[in-house]
């Protein structure tokens, strides 16, 4: 799992760079707004309970799921600021964003942590879908291609750490599943809010047409989400663990279109020395 730091340049990219698609485009828009502040809250949630891990080899994870999630943060803000320069209202939603956080850290810290494990698994899922299907990143403009491809790397890397300190420190299965079913209708209905508000906002998205085409991208054919169910229900498995399923071959594809390979390896080479 090795901690990168990947520049990325969107000078060349078009404002709607999925398909050329604004409500697509702005459904991504949307998840990016919630990254690097949900992101830094993961880290929070899991550095947490840091001190109470004894397993050196879930310690020594955990030290690069922090790392790993604060890069993140920092490429999708940077991302969010190229998004706003084409008039794009991402203030409104880093807002709200901001204010659903601020409400969250009234949950307690094992509360914070699933939430975190919930959010963890949806990024899991998604990350696979974009590693496993290769025609749904070729609709993504090439540079884009590299952001979202790098951030499903890693998320299938460390998709299981949160996961294994929440078993470690509590292991509670109804608060998992509990904590997942209000996350999803949280996170669904916030995603689905701040996509409106960006489509809203743009007076050259093509309301209700691209909705419309969106909506059926997402739900009828190919149906990126609907086909995401069965992997979404795995969660609620009481004995459901991240690995459960394993991307492994579309992982090392994906790293190596990336030119990862090599770099993962002297990581590897690197850590076995010290
Ligand atoms: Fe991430
Ligand atoms: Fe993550």
């Amino acid at each position: 799992m090795p901690v990168r730091k990947p520049s990325f340049s969107y000078a060349e990219e078009r404002p709607y760079w999925l398909k050329g698609e604004p409500s697509l485009t702005h459904l991504l828009h949307a998840l990016s707004a919630a990254f690097p502040d949900g992101e830094r809250m993961f880290v929070e949630s899991v550095a947490h309970y840091r001190k109470e891990i004894r397993d050196p080899a879930l310690r020594k994870e955990i030290a690069r799921f922090l790392a790993q999630e604060e890069s993140h943060a920092k490429a999708h803000e940077e991302f969010n600021a190229w998004i706003a320069s084409h008039g794009f209202d991402m203030a409104a939603l880093d807002a709200s964003v901001k204010a659903r956080i601020a409400l969250g850290k009234k949950v307690p810290p094992i509360g914070r942590l699933a939430v975190t494990c919930a959010l963890e698994h949806f990024t899991a899922i998604m990350a696979e879908q974009l590693l496993t299907e290769p025609e749904l990143i070729a609709d993504f403009d090439p540079n884009m291609a590299r952001l979202w491809l790098w951030h499903a790397v890693e998320e299938t890397e460390h998709k299981a750490v949160a996961f294994d300190v929440y078993q470690t420190v509590s292991g509670n299965y109804p608060r998992r599943v509990f904590v997942m079913a209000l996350v999803t209708f949280r996170f669904m209905t916030h995603v689905a809010w701040m996509k409106r508000h960006l489509m809203k906002t743009d007076p050259n998205a093509g309301g209700l047409l691209s909705n419309l085409r969106g909506a059926w991208t997402m739900w009828g054919k190919p149906g990126w989400f609907r086909r995401l169910v069965p992997a979404y229900l795995d969660y609620f498995r009481r004995d459901f663990h991240p690995w459960d399923r394993d991307p492994s071959e579309a992982l090392a594809r994906a790293r190596e279109r990336l030119g990862y390979d090599r770099e993962g390896a002297d990581a590897a080479r690197a850590e076995e020395a010290a």
